[in-house]
C-alpha cells in the first residue's frame, strides 16, 4: 500500500508516517522544511505547502503517475487559540487558517486524483476535529471551528462525487492529541492516536463513505 501524508514532519503526521512505516508500507511524506531524523531515509519526503498551488507540481513530479491507496490530509493549523471575540479574530487569520484547513486539503485531492484514481479502492482522509462539529459548538476558536466545519463539509461532499470512481472519503477526529497543537495537558498521546486512526481508516470504504468519525472508530454528530 503507498500512503501519503501531509504535514508528516511532527504531531500525529509524523507518527502516522512512523506507523505505516513499521508496518512495512510505501510512506511518502510531506514537509514544509524539516524531516525527521527517524524517519529520514525510511519514507520518501517531498517538500509540500499545502497553501501554494505551485507547490503541488513537486508532489506531481515526484509521484510520477503512481498509484496513492490512502491520502491523509493531516496539516493543519489552529491560529485563533487566545483570541477575544469584542477585538480579535483578524481578517488574516481566517484567511490564513482557512488555507491550510480548508484550501490545503482540496488542492491536495484535486492535485492527487490521479493517483488516486491510479488506485484500486483507494481512501481519502481527511483530519478534521470534534471541534467543527455544530453538535459541539461550546463557542470560542471562531476560526479553527469553522475552519474545521468547513474540512468536514469538503469531506461529505468529495464522498458524494468520488464514490463513482471508487474512491472512500472520511473525516477524523484524532481526539485531542499531545502535540504542539494539543499541548502537552491533552487527553492522549499521538501513538494512541494513530493506534485508533489507522484502525478507523482500514476499516473506511465505499459503504461507510462520508463518515465523520472519532479515533476510536465511533461516529460522531456532524
Ligand atoms: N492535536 C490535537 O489535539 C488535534 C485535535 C483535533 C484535530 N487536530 C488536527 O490534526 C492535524 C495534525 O495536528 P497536530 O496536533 O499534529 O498539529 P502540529 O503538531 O501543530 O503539526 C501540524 C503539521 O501541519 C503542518 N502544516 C501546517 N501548515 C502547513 C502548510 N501550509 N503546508 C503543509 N504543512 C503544514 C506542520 O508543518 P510545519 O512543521 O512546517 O509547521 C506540521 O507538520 C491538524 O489538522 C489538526 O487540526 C489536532
Amino acid at each position: 500500500m503507498t500512503i501519503l501524508i501531509t504535514g508528516a514532519n511532527r504531531g500525529i503526521g509524523l507518527e502516522l508516517a512512523r506507523h505505516y512505516v513499521a508496518k512495512g508500507e510505501r510512506v511518502i511524506a510531506t514537509t514544509r522544511d524539516q524531516i525527521p531524523a527517524d524517519l529520514e531515509t525510511k519514507a520518501e519526503w517531498i517538500v509540500l505547502d499545502v497553501t501554494n498551488p505551485a507547490s503541488f507540481a513537486r508532489v506531481d513530479a515526484a509521484l510520477d503517475g503512481h498509484a496513492i491507496d490512502l491520502l491523509i490530509c493531516n496539516a493543519g493549523v489552529l491560529l485563533d487559540r487566545h483570541e477575544r471575540l469584542d477585538d480579535g479574530y483578524a481578517a488574516k487569520i481566517w484567511a490564513d487558517t482557512f488555507a491550510v484547513n480548508v484550501t490545503g486539503p482540496f488542492l491536495t485531492v484535486q492535485n492527487l486524483l490521479p493517483n488516486l484514481q491510479a488506485a484500486k479502492a483507494a481512501k481519502v482522509v481527511i483530519i478534521a476535529s470534534k471541534m467543527g462539529s455544530n453538535t459541539h459548538a461550546k463557542g470560542g476558536s471562531y476560526v479553527y471551528r469553522a475552519s474545521k466545519a468547513a474540512a468536514i463539509n469538503l469531506a461529505s461532499n468529495l464522498a458524494c462525487d468520488l464514490s463513482h470512481l471508487g474512491i472512500s472519503v472520511g473525516a477524523y477526529h484524532p481526539g485531542w492529541v499531545q502535540t504542539d497543537m494539543g499541548g502537552s495537558s491533552a487527553d492522549i498521546p499521538a501513538t494512541e492516536a494513530v493506534a485508533g486512526l489507522t484502525k478507523a481508516f482500514a476499516d473506511l470504504s465505499l459503504a461507510t463513505t462520508g463518515c465523520f468519525q472519532n479515533y476510536d472508530g465511533t461516529d460522531l454528530p456532524f
